[in-house]
């Protein structure tokens, strides 16, 4: 057979309605054209995020009927111990309310002020967690990943070459640690191959630097591997997890989007007993004692059972099958795309799109709003827009790429609604030339695009 079915079932529905274009314009003018203004009632198809977004299964909600809501010790605590450490290989797990409450606790402790933490791409909480500790997010993904049209099977890539010259030329006394982020979601969701990693571990090992990595992504990663590594072909999906995670000295972690639940966030320690005992300590003010971690009880024994339903290969080649779906239908009608498509998202690249709009005047956000007025979907930038000021400048940054993301929600949508999603982005192409950019008119110093008022040009 070549039809290959989704792995479930639905069992629960929940309805979504589309409002006429011109409560869609008021709305849009409204949220002062920053798609996070609006209301989710007021979206028809919603691909803001991954985050969070997904549909439990009945095993999880059953979980969360038994979860043991005590304070310390709590019985869904060391089930979900008990499961981390079987899935990935680590001694020390510590839950969080999500990934930044991790990037918090974890970079609080390893940052000294000036210390550079390098990555291929760290998310933006990521960056603004290491700027919030006085230190400076380095990227160095390789080249191919900006250049959209061409097609790499590990576009997540860290330039091990560039990492080992910055660590000769800084020192490494001026790094923090290495963290590499699995997919790498600033660049497409687009993954990191095994040797990668292992190649950054022996740097690491080199200049005796800490290795973690970024995982909310893992499993996709370790799908792409198999799909795509030579030498992965036979080995499982939770094979290949386990040797990713055997590199990293430790990792953090967002649960809301491999971890399949709705809340939720991890630490892992590898073995290192000195750091596991401090960040238990941190954890006590700024996230919960450590076996709850800011969550509740029932959250953990979901969040138990997501990991184990996450690395099921019928389900990762279903969720791939559907993200490559929506990709293939927008290169047909000649939309411009991140290629090949990542795990979790489209990209559009919508420096590409609408090249008559400069960066300083957003293309992604742009193309948001276009999105949302043509068909009541929400993307979101990724782009200039969100990678804000220079924290010491205060000058503009430019993104190498202006994107539009299209992140899909795991187990939400079917494919009806991406051939919708499609054909709307090809409607917007067929007129793209009377496109026009947008101007931010009130922003916040962090993390500005959440907050941001824009204007159209
Ligand atoms: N790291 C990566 C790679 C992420 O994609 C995210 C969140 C985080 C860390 C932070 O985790 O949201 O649980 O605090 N990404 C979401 C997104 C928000 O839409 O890509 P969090």
């Amino acid at each position: 057979m070549k039809a290959k079915p989704e792995p479930y079932k639905i069992k629960m529905v929940e309805p979504i309605r589309l409002i006429p274009r011109s409560q869609r314009e008021a709305r849009l003018q409204s949220a002062h054209y920053n798609i996070f203004n609006l209301k989710s009632d007021d979206v028809f198809i919603d691909l803001l995020t991954d985050s969070g977004t997904g549909a439990m299964s009945d095993s999880q909600w059953a979980g969360i009927m038994l979860g043991d809501e005590s304070y310390a010790g709590s019985r869904s605590f060391y089930r979900l111990e008990q499961t981390c450490r079987e899935i990935f290989g680590h001694e020390y797990i510590v839950p969080v309310h999500q990934g930044r409450g991790a990037e918090n606790v974890l970079f609080s402790l390893l940052i000294e002020p000036g210390q550079a933490v390098i990555g291929n791409y760290h998310f933006d909480t990521t960056q603004a967690h290491i700027e919030l500790k006085k230190g400076l997010g380095v990227n160095l993904v390789v080249e191919e990943a900006f250049d959209t049209a061409r097609e790499h099977d590990f576009k997540g890539n860290i330039d091990t070459g560039r990492l080992a010259d910055m660590i000769q030329r800084e020192g490494a006394g001026r790094i923090a640690f290495i963290l590499l982020t699995v997919t790498c979601n600033s660049v497409g969701g687009q993954p990191v191959a095994l040797e990668n990693i292992r190649q950054t571990r022996r740097l690491a090992d080199r200049y005796g630097l800490r290795l973690f990595l970024d995982a909310a992504r893992f499993a996709e990663n370790a799908w792409f591997i198999k799909l795509r590594e030579e030498g992965y072909a036979a080995k499982s999906v939770t094979e290949i997890v386990r040797e990713m995670f055997a590199c990293a000295d430790g990792f953090v972690m967002s649960a809301k989007k491999d971890g399949l639940v709705n809340i939720g966030g991890l630490i892992g320690i590898k073995s290192d007993r000195d750091l596991y005992n401090r960040v238990r300590a941190r954890m006590v003010p700024l996230e919960g004692f450590p076996t709850y971690g800011g969550l509740a009880g029932r959250d953990l024994e979901a969040l138990a059972r997501g990991l184990r339903e996450v690395v099921d290969e019928s389900y990762l080649e279903a969720r791939t099958t559907q993200v490559a779906f929506l990709a293939g239908k927008l290169a047909e009608l000649g939309v411009p795309i991140q290629q090949p498509a990542g795990g979790h998202a489209v990209f559009v690249d919508a420096g590409k799109f609408l090249p008559q709009i400069p960066p300083h005047q957003f293309p992604g956000q742009a193309l948001a709003c276009q999105l949302y007025l043509e068909a009541g979907i929400r993307g979101v930038e990724v782009g200039s827009f969100m990678l804000g000021r220079d924290p010491i400048t205060g000058q503009q940054r430019f993104s190498p790429l202006e994107f539009l993301r299209l992140a899909i929600p795991r187990r939400v949508y079917t494919d009806n609604h991406m051939a919708y999603v499609a054909e709307a982005l090809g409607n917007i192409y067929r007129r793209r030339d009377s496109v026009r950019g947008v101007r931010i008119v009130e922003e916040e110093a962090v993390l500005r695009h959440f907050t941001a008022r824009l204007e159209m040009v």
